[in-house]
């Protein structure tokens, strides 16, 4: 526990060294944090607490991959690193295991292939991940992935052509679905990837997978929290865990800073979907999902 402790403790000068916390006081990731908790208790209700944590939380700052004058061969080992996290944490096994209901829909009432665009699909690992452990089963499915990175959307046609994999990868600003044609897809999905947009790009984003897909969006993201924030800047390096590239390192923190509940999820979908079914949800281990069914 001692030594937990101090990790912990090593962890935060970290953080602190390079900014990515600031306006977060140091004992809320330190064993400090318990006691603190409790002041603030004593201080305020537990909704008043729960709001002034997430304000602690909140970030403006952007991460290195939203940045279009960052280095791109960084920002390849930055999607590289998130497809890591992926495997470890089963993150793709996740994603099938949610859009396969779909899936048998489609192939049973309109016998024919669902057609799956993956927005934001930076690595394009799930797109293939999917289109892997699908092909050996009786299900049928059109992979589509999609970023608005071309040499994301390069590197990922190259790999499946390699693979000999019959899916294509597609540049698409997600903020522009509207403007493919309507119903050209069955689901539009998207992982890890909310969170890079405001409140009023993701209604944007919602609102035009509604129109270009035949059965609505799921998006799939990390649950906003402070455990959530402390791990994946474990995760992402320093003198931590898995130390694994400073790039990395920093946008895990503040994406962890940047998450949406699934309170706010479902407020996004029901201003840009109006009339349609929505569930917003945490799953385990440590993600939320929104699904918006027309
Ligand atoms: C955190 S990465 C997620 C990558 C992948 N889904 C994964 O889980 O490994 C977010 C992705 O969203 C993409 N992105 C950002 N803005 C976008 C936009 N307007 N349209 C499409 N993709 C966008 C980024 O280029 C990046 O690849």
């Amino acid at each position: 526990m001692l030594q937990l402790t101090k990790f912990y403790e090593e962890c935060y000068q970290d953080f602190e060294q390079s900014n990515l916390l600031s306006n977060v006081p140091a004992e809320i990731l330190s064993k400090n944090f318990l006691a603190f908790i409790d002041q603030k208790k004593s201080m305020m209700s537990k909704k008043n607490l729960g709001h002034y944590i997430d304000q602690l939380i909140w970030t403006q700052k952007s991460e290195h991959i939203d940045d279009p004058s960052f280095d791109i061969e960084l920002k390849k080992e930055i999607v590289y690193g998130l497809h890591l996290k992926n495997k470890i944490f089963g993150t793709y096994c996740i994603s099938i295991k949610i859009l396969r209901p779909i899936i048998e829909h489609i192939n049973l009432i309109e016998n024919r292939p669902a057609r799956i665009l993956e927005i934001g699909s930076g690595s394009g690992q799930l797109s293939m991940a999917m289109y892997e452990q699908l092909q050996h089963t009786s299900l049928k499915v059109e992979m589509t992935g999609s970023d608005i990175v071309p040499e994301y959307v390069e590197a990922a046609n190259l790999l499946a052509r390699e693979k000999k994999y019959d899916m294509n990868y597609k540049v698409i600003d997600a903020l522009h679905l509207d403007q493919l044609p309507p119903n050209s897809y069955d689901i539009v999905f998207t992982l890890h990837s909310m969170h890079h947009f405001l409140p009023e790009q993701l209604i944007k984003i919602m609102a035009g997978a509604r129109s270009v897909a035949s059965q609505g969006f799921i998006g799939v993201d990390a649950y906003r929290g402070l455990f959530n924030l402390f791990f994946m800047a474990m995760l992402g390096g320093g003198k931590s865990l898995v130390s694994l590239n400073p790039v990395f390192y920093h946008d895990s923190v503040i994406s962890g800073r940047r998450m949406y509940s699934a309170k706010q999820l479902e407020i996004m979908a029901r201003v840009g979907c109006p009339g349609s079914t929505i569930i917003a949800e945490n799953l385990k281990p440590g993600l939320t999902v929104v699904k918006i069914f027309s």
